[in-house]
């Protein structure tokens, strides 16, 4: 499939404001699914807001954000470190750990979870469902019977929660209303499905890729466990060195344009990347050092424009919050193998470590 990548800085960020470029076309030509999900399992799974254009894409994202709120995310601050400390608890007494496995990629699971209101019953199946459909994705092998059974699992569940509400986030959901108008039962399970995803192998890949940069430079680590309150600007400067997410989604282009000095076609296709943007010399000066001084929030690590990252706030409290955890009880905290035996998943969509062996003692 030939795309046009978007690599420079100030190009991305027109890019990723630019509504000629549709993120809907993706969707529409069965990209995702490999064309495998009848149309009516589309809708209930992946007709959410990254895959929708305005004036659809404006409405839901109203009346999701109505429901998941700034001052929600702030309170969840308390229970996000208890998590945190639970599953740290679990590997403590060993001499070693895969971070990865372990604790980078629970974590977010079970924040989410809990954040949606899923029963504890159910969250590891939900977990396995959500694996196996993020792994599919543009491929011929897209595991339909998962994606369906998963989207009869959330229908269920949304019945559920509407004759019988707790105070979480698929309930807050249910209840949101503009006016008029509510969420559909469509519009709820891709919803519900897309913050799973969206929420999982970002922030696994923040608190790994994070942990992974202190690593390699223990001083860093050893002045964060003093100084706390610099791990904000250090998070910010994982986001920007080792971006989660190397590529927004493909967006396409509805009408002719030039970008770059390059003239796109209606119906081009363009991988816009963010990793490449964030270290674009013209806009960070020495882009591949570790510099946390640097002024805050130019990254576009989070998206840019109206698709920009809903769950920002929570994806920083996560980071914050494990990685300030793993220093504060591991003072010897150190790579098991050295740094460049380590390796990247080769999954196209997210940047991460495969494993992160620690020596905990
Ligand atoms: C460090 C963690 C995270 C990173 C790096 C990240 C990154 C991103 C990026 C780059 C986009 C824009 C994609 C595009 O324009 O194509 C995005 C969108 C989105 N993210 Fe995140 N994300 C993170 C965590 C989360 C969490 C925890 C949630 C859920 C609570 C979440 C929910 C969303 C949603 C709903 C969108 C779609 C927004 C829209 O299309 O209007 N993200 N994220």
């Amino acid at each position: 499939m030939p795309v046009w990548v978007v690599v420079g800085y100030d190009e991305a960020v027109a890019a990723l404001g630019d509504s000629r470029l549709s993120a809907a076309a993706t969707l529409e030509a069965g990209g995702l699914d490999g064309g495998r999900l009848s149309l009516d399992m589309r809708d209930a799974l992946l007709k959410s807001l990254t895959n929708s254009d305005p004036p659809d894409h404006t409405r839901l994202r109203r009346l999701v954000s109505r429901a998941f709120t700034a001052r929600q995310v702030d309170a969840m601050r308390p229970w996000v470190s208890r998590l945190s400390d639970e599953l740290i608890d679990g590997f403590a007494q060993q001499s070693q750990v895969d971070l990865m496995a372990e604790f980078a990629a629970p974590l977010p699971i079970l924040v989410m979870s809990e954040l949606l209101g899923v029963p504890e019953a159910d969250r590891s199946q939900v977990r396995t469902w959500s694996r196996k459909i993020i792994s599919g994705f543009g491929s011929p092998d897209f595991p339909v019977q998962d994606a369906t059974d998963f989207v009869e699992y959330l229908r269920g569940l949304v019945v559920q929660k509407r004759s019988d509400p707790d105070e979480a986030l698929i309930s807050a959901l249910i209840r949101t209303r503009d006016e008029n108008d509510a969420l559909s039962m469509d519009e709820l399970t891709s919803t519900i499905f897309l913050m799973i995803v969206a929420g999982h192998d970002t922030t696994l890949s923040l608190i790994g890729n994070g942990v992974y940069l202190l690593m390699k430079e223990p001083d860093r680590a050893a002045r964060l466990r003093k100084e706390p309150s610099l791990l904000p600007a250090a998070v910010e400067e994982f986001l920007r060195l080792e971006s989660p997410v190397p590529v927004a989604s493909f967006r396409a282009a509805t009408s002719p344009f030039d970008i770059g000095g390059t003239r796109i076609s209606a119906g081009d296709l363009l991988a816009i990347s963010l990793q490449a943007a964030n270290r674009d010399d013209s806009q960070f000066a020495e882009p591949s050092r570790f510099d946390p001084a640097r002024p805050n929030g130019r990254h576009i690590a989070f998206g840019h424009g109206i698709h920009y990252c809903l769950g920002a706030p929570l994806g920083r409290l996560e980071g914050e919050v494990a990685i300030g955890a793993l220093l504060k009880r591991f003072p010897n905290l150190r790579l098991a193998v050295p740094a460049d035996e380590l390796s990247w998943s080769q999954a196209p969509f997210i940047h991460r470590l495969d494993r992160l062996p620690l020596l905990l003692s």
